[in-house]
């Protein structure tokens, strides 16, 4: 059964077919039969160099051998216990040791989860009630954190968000500090993407962050960094480490979960001592701490050394390079953000620094590249507001393809004027 056929199925039992939004797209999407390395098999037979990897947590590629045994292993010995574990603790110890700002974390199921239970530890620990988040940010699936649009046009990305819940969360645009005057005695948290990823990547002012420390030091806000992508990405620290600005807590997930689902929330201790049950701040789960997901996540942070973030960063760099050539000699205005691993092709005559300018990018060049790309083998994520990713499987074989294959699609659309160049 192809990918049409089963998308065909799906629409009769799933919401859109799908379980999740981004994975949905015309005509309809690939469905993943199996995975290796930095390659994904569709259920059409075709092979794709994949740079969406499961939107962040492969960092070592799909299904690296030094993983499987170990997780066979664990299953072996049982998926879930329902009590404490010793892999737990060394998972715990592994992020302490780590992530900068973190003395203590708890673990959950989600990077959504992780960022609603961090609100709510913020709210215990100051007595106050409103969050202030940054335009495009993405944070899970969170009622409070679902808001989006600067002044007036503050708006739910959502139905079914009650307005008293608008209402407390204040939107401010990304990269701009005077707008940091904002934050004021009645905010309990400042959430950020300190790397935005969910806009594409938009890497931070270096001055942005650190006025962002400021400001809620002086208004007694805590500091939240939503970590979920940038953690043990941008580097074993996270944008923290890599940007020399510390968060009060810091929201976890993705490559920390080794490809199994997972979030979690950490911080300093007497932030941290607020969690049931050492304090008054609900949070549980029959899952969490799931003895798969940390014997998982605990490999792949054992692997994570500087050599991977070096060789990560070199790929990523000639990738990009070989992206602006063959965009630059076609006459199509372009700008590829990157940073370590992660990267965004916007096609735009501007500079994209928040989510305004990122929207400038010209939606009919990203669907046509995009599909191009597809069918010759090449999968970015579907959406031109996410961030591409690199792994370790990665080859100098996958990149030359990939440009070769990207130098096609990009002839094609402007030969079929798909695209208006300058
Ligand atoms: C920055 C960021 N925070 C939080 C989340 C939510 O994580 P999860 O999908 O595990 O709930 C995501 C998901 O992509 C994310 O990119």
């Amino acid at each position: 059964m192809n990918s049409s056929e089963l998308f065909n199925r799906a629409l009769q039992v799933m919401p859109g077919g799908v379980s999740s939004p981004v994975r949905r797209f015309l005509p309809n999407p690939f469905y993943a039969s199996r995975a290796k390395g930095s390659k994904i098999l569709t259920e059409d037979g075709l092979w794709l160099i994949d740079y969406c990897l499961a939107y962040g947590p492969l960092i070592f590629g799909h299904a690296p051998d030094f993983l499987i045994e170990e997780i066979f292993q664990q299953i072996r010995e049982g998926s879930v216990y329902g009590t404490p574990h010793k892999s737990e603790v060394e998972l715990a110890e592994e992020v302490v040791r780590s992530v900068p700002s973190v003395s203590m974390v708890r673990f959950v199921n989600s990077g959504g989860e992780a960022a609603m239970s961090a609100l709510r530890v913020a709210r215990a620990f100051t007595g106050r009630d409103k969050i202030v988040k940054f335009d495009g940010c993405y944070h899970g699936a969170v009622d409070p954190l679902l808001v989006d649009g600067v002044g007036t046009g503050t708006h739910a990305c959502s139905g079914g968000i009650p307005r008293s819940i608008l209402d407390g969360t204040i939107v401010l645009p990304f990269n701009d500090v005077a707008s940091l005057s904002r934050i004021d005695e009645g905010v309990a948290a400042v959430i950020v993407e300190p790397v935005m990823g969910n806009v594409g990547l938009v890497p931070p002012d270096r001055d942005f962050l650190r006025a962002l420390r400021e400001a809620c030091n002086s208004s007694g806000a805590l500091l939240i960094f939503d970590e979920v992508i940038t953690g043990f990405r941008i580097s074993k620290g996270g944008a923290q480490q890599a940007y020399g600005v510390y968060p009060d807590l810091t929201i976890l997930g993705k490559i920390l979960g080794g490809g199994f689902p997972i979030g979690a929330f950490g911080g300093k201790r007497e932030i941290m001592e607020m969690v049931a049950p050492c304090g008054c701040v609900y949070n549980a789960g029959t899952f969490n701490g799931n003895p798969v997901t940390m014997v998982a996540g605990l490999t792949v942070l054992r692997h994570l050394n500087q050599g991977v973030y070096s060789r990560l960063s070199e790929l990523t760099e000639r990738l990009c390079s070989g992206f602006e050539e063959i965009l630059e000699d076609a006459g199509i205005p372009s700008h590829v953000n990157r940073l370590g691993s992660l990267f965004t092709i916007f096609f735009s005559e501007v500079p994209v620094r928040d989510k305004d300018t990122a929207r400038r990018s010209r939606p009919e060049v990203f669907s046509a590249l995009h599909r191009q790309l597809l069918e010759n083998g090449v999968y970015f994520p579907p959406s031109q507001f996410e961030c591409c990713f690199t792994s370790v499987a990665h080859s100098a074989d996958d990149l030359n393809a990939t440009l070769e294959k990207f130098s096609v699609a990009v002839e094609k659309i402007r030969r079929d004027g798909g695209v208006k160049c300058s």
